[in-house]
């Protein structure tokens, strides 16, 4: 199921929002891509994907953890263990997928829940803290 970026998906801070937006944008290609009927171009575009994702995933995790640590935020450690533990997953699809031994379906259905599980529940969090933080 494609995702459309809607207000509830913002923690109200525009780079951090922009970041998500990405990476929502990166799942709905996959999920195209999936949907495609040339299998061998389709695993090769898909494994590059993946590679985007860690890429765009790494840059946005480290943008947020620092806002975070920056305002003294005091779950950091524990959302950055989250992040971590994403980041780990997506290293371990990669190498099973070069090994062509993944199902790239599960893993981008997994992909967009983790996404939207994220966002809507552990980044929110933060949202009313660095509102008020970023104030003054
Ligand atoms: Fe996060
Ligand atoms: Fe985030």
């Amino acid at each position: 199921m494609s995702i459309d970026w809607a207000d509830r998906y913002s923690v109200g801070i525009s780079v951090l929002d922009h970041q998500h937006e990405n990476m929502l944008t990166l799942c709905n290609t996959a999920e195209k891509l999936l949907a495609e009927a040339d299998a061998a171009k389709t695993k090769a575009e898909l494994r590059g994907l993946l590679t985007d994702m860690h890429r765009c995933a790494k840059e946005h995790f480290s943008t947020e953890e620092q806002l975070l640590s920056q305002h003294g935020y005091q779950e950091v450690s524990k959302h950055q263990k989250d992040h971590d533990e994403y980041v780990a997953e997506l290293a371990r699809f990669i190498s099973l997928a070069e090994e062509g031994k993944l199902s790239m379906k599960g893993v981008f259905v997994h992909m967009s829940k983790w996404w939207v599980n994220h966002i809507l529940v552990i980044d929110m969090q933060y949202k009313d803290f660095l509102a008020k933080a970023i104030e003054g």
